[in-house]
């Protein structure tokens, strides 16, 4: 047999064995489940003008972008939305990128290089781990969300690396916590670092115009690169990066082969976004409820961290029971979201509740109740 074949089959052997085998169901559009496993949390691809928006773009560009932006893919309607990102969240220059994977694998490969130092929080996405593996540069870990731990490596760097990058999640995917982004600030004040921070799950939740935690705590001036994604808390597809200096965005432009050499992101995603982003801009009232109601979800669920984010984490500890968890969940009409290692550490298995904005307070209490029962 061929050493893939061979690699294959015991691969997949051993995951059967850990009880740890992944499947692929599709969803139907006519499920009544109450979806809480989606990271729709301002439920905005359900909103009738972001649908208006996609459709009327469709219907102007196409289905599709057709070819790769540099050649003639990067239309108008990526342009606009370019525009209003950087007016939404106060910076001067914005690239779009096909996926928030791609974004973080293109700036995390391509800005760091062999000879610089990257410090991340232990628990960053998988994307920008990749990223940064593909650099060349040296990355350490410090432990999540401890300040305290970054700066004493901030301190021990003996000045031999060309440069220092620090990168953080603000709202951590599978978590649902966030660091002092101003306590970071401070850091970058004193230590001068190149800033990265993924607002993939802050994006709408979090700031008066909803921009995100780093609009929240006031150092967008002190972000070098903000990257945020289309697909969760603004309901359509894609990602974006912005940028302090618009060199960077140039720079990527010419060097990340995740933009250059991929069919771009299709117009009709991107002006989706745009009118997400002015929808999500007013939803002033809806963020400051919701937030309420993570807190109080929260403290009626005891396996759950206290916190105000839309994701919250129901820590069950090992990988069977949380599957049955989340079956018993099925069955009383709710879909969460069941995540295990290797996605987590061993033994944080873990239910994933995503809140969004659709909910009712009746939809609440009754998974409250639900998962009281099921979380023991
Ligand atoms: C923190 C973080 N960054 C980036 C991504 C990737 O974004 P996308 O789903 O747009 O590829 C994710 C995906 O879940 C994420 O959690």
């Amino acid at each position: 047999m061929s050493s893939l074949w061979h690699r294959v089959d015991e691969s997949l052997a051993e995951r059967d064995a850990s009880g740890l085998r992944r499947t692929l169901t599709a969803r139907s559009a006519e499920s009544t489940l109450i979806d809480l496993s989606n990271n729709d949390y301002m439920r905005l691809s359900q909103h009738p003008e972001v649908i208006a928006a996609g459709q009327a773009a469709m219907a102007k560009w196409g289905a599709s972008a057709a070819a790769s932006p540099l050649i003639s893919g990067y239309t108008e309607a990526h342009a606009e939305l370019e525009a209003r990102l950087c007016q939404w969240a106060g910076f001067s220059s914005c690239l779009v990128w096909n996926s928030g994977y791609a974004a973080n694998q293109a700036v995390l490969g391509r800005l760091p290089q062999r000879g610089d130092l990257v410090l991340a929080d232990r628990l960053i996405h998988a994307s920008m781990i990749e990223g940064v593996l593909h650099s060349g540069a040296r990355l350490q870990r410090y432990q999540h969300l401890d300040l305290g731990h970054l700066e004493s490596l901030l301190e021990q760097h003996t000045g031999d690396e060309r440069d220092v990058f620090v990168l953080t999640e603000s709202v951590f995917s599978m978590d649902g916590d966030y660091p002092d982004l101003a306590a970071m600030a401070e850091l970058k004040a004193r230590y001068g670092f190149i800033w990265i921070v993924d607002e993939a799950h802050a994006i709408g939740w979090y700031g008066a115009k909803g921009s995100g935690l780093v609009e929240e705590a006031g150092v967008a001036e002190f972000v070098d690169v903000l990257v945020g994604t289309l697909g969760k808390g603004l309901g359509s597809m894609g990602a974006f990066t912005l940028f302090r200096k618009v060199e960077l965005r140039e720079y990527l432009i010419n060097f990340a082969n995740e933009f250059i050499y991929s069919t771009y992101l299709a117009p009709a995603s991107a002006a989706a976004a745009s009118k997400a982003v002015e929808i999500a801009e007013a939803m002033t009232e809806e963020r400051v409820q919701w937030r309420q109601r993570s807190r109080d979800f929260r403290s009626a669920i005891a396996e759950a961290p206290d916190g105000d984010s839309p994701i919250v984490p129901v820590l069950l500890g090992p990988a069977d029971k949380t599957m049955a968890a989340a079956q018993e969940l099925l069955m009383s009409g709710f879909r969460v979201g069941a995540v295990r290692p290797p996605t987590v550490p061993a033994n944080s298995s873990r239910l994933r509740i995503s809140l969004n904005t659709g909910l009712t307070e009746g939809q609440l209490e009754q998974l409250t109740a639900v998962l009281q029962e099921v979380a023991r």
